[in-house]
């Protein structure tokens, strides 16, 4: 994973519990000492080791603090990438650009392997996640989403329907924008993955 993403991992540690516990952490982990440069691919294993770990620490389960940290992590992506975030976008407009601008610039740049996150409008309030990832992160993504939500000042909610944690080859979720007045379906661009 690349080392932006796990410097945010040690910040989120610190600014929820203290440095001790990072250090312990870390100890825990079998990573004593170890430095995360902003700059660096790490080993997704390492990723992985800290999250495991964590959650052996504080019986949350592995899932749930994945998906925290992707709320914690959301704000951060968005400020660090503004020159190209539109200034009349909310979440649902910034969700459909991820893949063709965010993710694929640091693919190309960076050379580091964001997931594939083919986000498909499914009605006004509405947008379908189809993610693969061989990390099988999709609890990130559904924080991030909802911490993006946070930013705009919309709560999303969530459907989900397949998922590579029970097997399948991609996992489907659906968000939405709660509260909102319309669900009309738009008529491109739909995809349906009944
Ligand atoms: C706002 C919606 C976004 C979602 C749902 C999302 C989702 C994810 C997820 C789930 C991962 C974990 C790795 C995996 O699953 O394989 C990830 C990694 C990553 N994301 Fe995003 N992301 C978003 C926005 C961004 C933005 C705006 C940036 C801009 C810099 C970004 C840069 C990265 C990077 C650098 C990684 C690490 C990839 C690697 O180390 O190979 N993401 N993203």
């Amino acid at each position: 994973m690349h080392g932006m993403i796990m410097d945010m991992l040690k910040r989120f540690v610190v600014e929820n519990y203290d440095e001790a516990t990072w250090k312990q952490l870390q100890e825990n982990a079998g990573l004593k000492n170890k430095v995360y440069f902003p700059v660096i691919n790490y080993d997704d294993s390492e990723t992985v080791q800290l999250v495991v770990t964590a959650s052996e620490m504080t019986g949350i389960p592995v899932q749930n603090l994945l998906q925290v940290f992707g709320e914690y992590i959301a704000e951060d992506l968005i400020v660090m990438s503004k020159v190209l975030v539109r200034p009349e976008w909310k979440t649902l407009d910034l969700l459909e650009n991820i893949e063709t601008i965010f993710h694929g610039l640091v693919r190309d740049v960076w050379r580091v392997h964001p997931p594939v996150l083919d986000f498909v409008r499914t009605g006004e309030n509405e947008i379908t996640l189809n993610y693969a990832s061989k990390r099988k992160m999709c609890s990130v993504a559904k924080g991030i989403v909802t911490g993006v939500g946070k930013y705009y000042g919309e709560q999303i909610g969530f459907r989900e329907g397949s998922c590579m944690l029970r097997g399948a080859s991609s996992c489907q979720i659906q968000f939405y924008v709660e509260g909102a007045q319309s669900v009309k379906p738009r008529a491109t661009r739909s995809k349906s993955y009944a």
